[in-house]
């Protein structure tokens, strides 16, 4: 049985269209039937133009929005019955799938200094947890994304935005997930800050044997770090294969003109 299983997944969005006198609906078809499954520690990238439904996908698995219809399983649970297990055990689940967003400062609290952000984070999985374990973990944490444990004093303004999507990344592997979604993590940062990052995620792949799904509008990007790659478009997922086999053989029009938009590097010009 795959680690993450997702079935015939559909979230519809209402739009008031039509003026005051004659109001109208509109039904928009952000996911519209994306079925994929994801064995542990796999990485699935997941690429498609601005506006074909990949962050709303990722916020239905995640249960930040409730699915029109279809289930999401995760490790032998299903993640759309989470209130079945009642309010406290949900809570509990729920720390089980976490998210990496694409802007590291919008996600931190200003007001909360590194250290609060993750102890508030270790807390939530190990309520009990003494301060001298919690402390250990804090450490481990930091070494873990590359960054000096002394600077966990400090607040999010005060890094760059290579080193706050590290702690957001932290942040996320606090709670001792079992699925990370990163929605276009890379996408505001410099392209050498870029590598940067994604190589911190494989490492933490292969360390820690995390199983995720890797969102971004850049095939290139998606390349590099995914195993599989699903190509969305218009909610729906169009085509699915290996990353190298979606690279060099892509069966879709629409991904042969994805891979075309790839920014090819200029030709050496010095000698
Ligand atoms: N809360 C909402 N209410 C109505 N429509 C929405 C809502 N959220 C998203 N949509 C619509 O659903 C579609 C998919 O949007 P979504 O944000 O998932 O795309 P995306 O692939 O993540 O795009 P981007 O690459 O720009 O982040 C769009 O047409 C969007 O306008
Ligand atoms: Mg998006």
């Amino acid at each position: 049985m795959p680690y993450l299983e997702i079935n015939n997944l559909h979230k519809h969005f209402t739009k008031s269209t039509g003026g005051w006198l004659k109001p109208q609906s509109e039904t928009i078809y952000a996911v519209n039937g994306v079925s994929l499954s994801l064995e542990k520690g796999e990485i699935l990238g997941l690429v498609g133009e601005s506006g074909c439904g990949k962050s709303t996908l990722s916020r239905a698995l995640m249960q930040l929005i409730e699915p029109t219809s279809g289930n999401v399983i995760l490790d032998g649970l299903d993640l759309t019955k989470l209130q079945q297990h009642g309010q406290r055990a949900a809570r509990e689940l729920r720390l089980d799938f976490q998210m990496i967003f694409q802007d590291p400062y919008a996600s931190l609290n200003p007001r909360m200094t590194i250290a609060s952000t993750l102890e508030e984070a270790i807390n939530r999985r190990h309520p009990n947890i003494s301060k001298a374990d919690r402390l250990e973990r804090m450490i481990e944490l930091m070494a873990r994304v590359g960054l000096d444990a002394a600077v966990m004093k400090k607040y999010p303004h005060e890094f760059s935005g290579g080193q706050r999507q590290r702690i957001a990344i932290a942040r996320a592997l606090a709670p001792e997930p079992k699925l990370i979604i990163a929605d276009e993590p890379v996408s505001a940062l410099d392209v050498s800050i870029q590598s940067q990052i994604l190589n911190l995620l494989l490492q933490l792949r292969k360390d820690l044997g995390l199983t995720m799904i890797f969102i971004s509008h850049d095939l290139g990007v998606v390349r590099y770090i995914a195993d599989n790659i699903a190509v969305m478009y218009e909610g729906k997922i169009i085509e699915y294969a290996p990353a190298e086999e979606v690279f060099h053989s892509p069966k879709e029009e629409y991904t042969k003109r994805l891979l075309s938009a790839i920014p090819k590097l200029p030709a050496a010009t010095c000698a």
